[in-house]
């Protein structure tokens, strides 16, 4: 059974477009053991219906008013006590702004100020409800308030817009709360996670130097996936202009050698993610600028980088239990996928296909392809970065139960 066995949820539904697809969240966590009991706005009326809930839940489902009954038993207290997380999907943004104020006027907002748990909102809205600066204010709010976001996500709109705000899906808000719950029950806190992002630089002289276009978006997700998923993880980062969670381990790095050494710094690795763009040559440095009046042509030499996968993969006394390396490819992709998993002696290469604009480098989404040592494919299909991390540290964390981890409780 999954970390979301028997695990109560209060699951609150407000009225966004999206409260549709939450009839699946909860056939999907009833599925996985679950016990779920809905508090419904007055507007999800609008979108979905008590009976449905109900049916699908198999359970209480409550309206957004003190119910004379109910509050015998102090519900507005006993709810938040009974759960284990209190789920909001959607969330409208009039929710959030009611949340940020502290109102306490009704059922829902009582329920929540007497909370004494994690709650989980999951904001679904059009873009500019989402960039609104009221909306980004109450946000910020929230986050200081310790209230945890699930997406949005970019994509296209149920309005025929495109933009941050469509909800995370149904899939991806099941992996963060089964990562919250492995977390709490500190399934993996001594399993040490190490992952390498964004670019490095390779100076040609003081002030020029070769790297590419990687954003570290795709690394920076899935060190925060395992992060949340409580995996003891540090992020090994070139230079990016990324923002990372607190309490996130990160070193930060110019060039592929200071990041070769900081990996072996952190020796003895579980698991590691060679998600980073490391330049592949390094040229002779010069340490005085190159003067550009000297010659109408410069040359220069270059030699092979250190391999950093390579090495990690063929390290006698600290191989990490599980090496996965990154391809970012143009064309070929499979083919190139199974030579490099050879050439480097790595348990999996995650490839995509750089070609396609509308994924890979700098782009919010990504879609990949997993090429696992024993030659098995999987597709992971085009979505936001921060769900296809979530799906990358779903299959880590099921691939830890057949390969014997050290340390794994
Ligand atoms: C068709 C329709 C779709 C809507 N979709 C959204 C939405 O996706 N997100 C949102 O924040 N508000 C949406 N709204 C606006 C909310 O329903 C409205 O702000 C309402 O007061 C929210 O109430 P609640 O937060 O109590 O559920 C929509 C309104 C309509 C009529």
């Amino acid at each position: 059974m999954g970390t979301l066995n028997e695990k109560k949820i209060l699951l609150i539904i407000s009225g966004g477009i999206a409260a549709y697809k939450i009839l699946d969240l909860i056939r999907n966590l009833k599925k996985k053991n679950c016990e779920i009991k809905t508090i419904l706005t007055e507007s999800a009326k609008e979108f979905v219906t008590s009976l449905s809930i109900a049916s699908l839940s198999q359970n209480k489902v409550y309206e957004n008013k003190f119910d004379l009954n109910n509050e015998i038993e102090m519900d507005h207290i006993a709810l938040s006590r009974w759960c284990d997380i209190i789920l909001i999907a959607p969330t409208t943004a009039n929710l959030i702004s009611r949340l940020a104020s502290g109102s306490a006027d009704d059922f829902i907002s009582t329920v929540i100020s007497a909370s004494n748990k994690d709650i989980f909102l999951v904001p679904a809205m059009n873009v500019e409800m989402w960039n609104n600066p009221a909306t980004e204010e109450n946000v910020k709010t929230l986050l200081k308030y310790k209230y945890k976001f699930i997406g949005p996500v970019v994509g296209d709109l149920a309005c025929g817009e495109v933009g941050e705000g469509k909800m995370s899906s149904i899939n991806e808000i099941e992996n963060t709360l089964a990562h919250y719950f492995a977390k709490k029950n500190n399934s993996f806190s001594k399993l040490k996670a190490v992952v390498t992002a964004g670019p490095t630089r390779e100076y040609l002289d003081p002030v020029r130097y070769l790297s590419n276009e990687s954003s570290g978006k795709q690394g920076y997700e899935i060190a925060k996936k395992l992060f949340d998923s409580g995996f003891d993880t540090t992020l090994i980062t070139g230079p990016t202009n990324l923002n990372y969670p607190e309490n996130l381990k990160i070193i930060r790095v110019t060039s592929a050698q200071e990041m070769l050494e900081q990996c072996q710094n952190l020796f003895p690795i579980d698991i590691a993610v060679c998600a980073a763009a490391v330049v592949d040559f390094q040229p002779n440095y010069q340490s005085e600028k190159i003067k550009k009046e000297e010659s109408s042509e410069y040359n220069f030499k270059l030699s092979k980088n250190v391999d950093i996968l390579k090495h990690l993969s063929n390290h006698v006394k600290y191989r990490p239990k599980l090496v996965i390396g990154f391809a970012a490819e143009t064309n070929n992709i499979l083919e190139n996928s199974l030579k490099k998993i050879k050439d480097k002696n790595c348990d999996w290469i995650i490839a995509n296909d750089i070609s396609d604009k509308s994924i890979g480098f700098n782009s919010d989404n990504n879609e990949v392809t997993i090429i696992y040592k024993n030659q098995q494919i999987e597709k992971i299909s085009k979505a936001a970065k921060s769900e296809i991390a979530s799906e990358i540290v779903n299959r880590i964390i099921k691939s830890l139960g057949t390969n014997n981890v050290r340390n794994i409780n």
